[in-house]
């Protein structure tokens, strides 16, 4: 199979879904790889990196949509890319179609098979493509609560761990996911004193025998919600109903009853943000105030870190990736069910429900779209 890696164009995005020694693997196994020249500079890998690996590199994102008979890419396609993507071309990326209609019918239009990495969903229900990109986004969420906290940032002046003799932070986290967690471990090895809610009693039980500290873990209600956030310096928004657009579970009158200089990151920005006031940020400009309280809202955390993020989805990505290549499509759709959740767009079909009900489009079963479109 020919497999494209072009070089990501959205915002301060950095990273790349391959790593040089995955490609390695890809060209062993009998694939050729197409990478576009400079893919891999954000995240410190060369082009000299890639061809030692036996890629060839090719000068435009053109030159990688036209040949590769799959894109594998990190975030989902910029209106630029749009019109190079082809009826039948696999397109295997984060895409997050509920939050970003627009990308939804750019992909009906072009006809492509687009997997997405978060919905690429084992049969005990994980994610094992958005784990990697929680993890990060999770473990950044705290580091980001403490450096905004800072009065010079319009921060409420509390050090995070505080002091002897002095309060540390609260840190409220919505959502014992993998990000959730992850967060809650953070904040909690900084110090701070941490709230974690869930509505899943299992989720909330792994963290409490988990994470070392002043952890208290509540189940998630309209009331308890309310309750923590009135009284946190950082809210860590962190829920996921897989494939839909996120419940907004803090309202802006919660927002209203914090502090001035109080912190909100809403890592559920990608799935449309589990905040009431939240709107999408980037890198480039990551924060603005809704009554005084700080709102980080940035729906590529990891791209802060290309680096560990690069090697991270790569690792994750890339068994998935030669089962693709190797099997060939639709035989790998049909073969491995983990796969085939993943698929959001067949050829101009919704095959994803969650989607198909975000958007308000019809949806067709993956088998069915396989069995009349081939
Ligand atoms: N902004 C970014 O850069 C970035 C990076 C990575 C992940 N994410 C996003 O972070 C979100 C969380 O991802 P994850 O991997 O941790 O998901 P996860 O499935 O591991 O965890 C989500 C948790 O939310 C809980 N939940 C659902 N509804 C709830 C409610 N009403 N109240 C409380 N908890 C509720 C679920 O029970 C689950 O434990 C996703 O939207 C994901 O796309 C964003």
């Amino acid at each position: 199979m020919r497999i494209g890696l072009p070089k990501e164009v959205k915002t301060e995005e950095y990273r790349v879904a391959l790593t040089p020694d995955k490609v390695a693997e890809l060209v062993r196994s009998g694939h050729t790889v197409l990478v576009e020249k400079g893919a891999g500079e954000g995240s410190g890998f060369a082009d000299s990196a890639y061809h030692e690996a036996g890629a060839r590199l090719v000068p435009t994102p053109a030159d990688v949509f036209a040949e590769a008979d799959l894109v594998v890419k990190v975030k989902e396609p910029q209106p630029q890319e749009y019109e190079l993507l082809r009826r039948r071309q696999v397109l295997f990326t984060y895409l997050h179609l509920a939050a970003y209609p627009d990308v939804a019918h750019a992909l009906l239009r072009s006809g492509v098979i687009a997997i997405a990495y978060e919905t690429v969903q084992l049969p005990d229900g994980q994610l094992p493509l958005l784990i990697p990109m929680s993890e990060i986004a999770g473990r950044m969420a705290p580091l980001i609560g403490a450096y905004y906290l800072q009065r010079p940032l319009g921060g409420k002046g509390r050090l995070m761990p505080g002091t002897p003799g002095t309060r540390s932070a609260h840190v409220v986290v919505i959502g014992a996911g993998t990000a959730g967690t992850n967060a809650a471990r953070i904040a909690s090895a900084m110090g701070a004193r941490v709230t974690l809610l869930d509505r899943n009693q299992e989720r909330l039980r792994q963290a409490e025998a988990s994470i070392p500290g002043r952890l208290t873990t509540l189940f998630s209600t309209y009331a308890t919600i309310g309750e923590s956030v009135a009284q946190a310096d950082v809210v860590v928004g962190a829920v996921l109903v897989p494939g839909a657009r996120a419940p907004k579970v803090v309202t802006r009158e919660m927002v209203e009853s914090m502090a001035r200089g109080s912190v909100i990151i809403d890592i559920s920005v990608d799935q449309g943000g589990c905040v009431e006031t939240t709107r999408r940020t980037t890198h480039a400009s990551p924060v603005y105030t809704v009554n005084g309280v700080i709102h980080y809202a940035v729906d590529n955390m990891p791209g802060a870190y290309p680096q560990t993020a690069s090697i991270a989805l790569s690792n994750a990505v890339f068994p998935y990736l030669l089962r693709l290549a190797t099997l060939g499509i639709p035989r790998a759709l049909q073969e491995d069910p983990t796969l085939a959740k993943g698929v959001n767009t067949y050829q101009g079909r919704v095959t994803y429900p969650a989607v198909a009900q975000a958007l308000g489009l019809p949806y067709t079963p993956l088998a069915e779209a396989i069995a009349s479109l081939g």
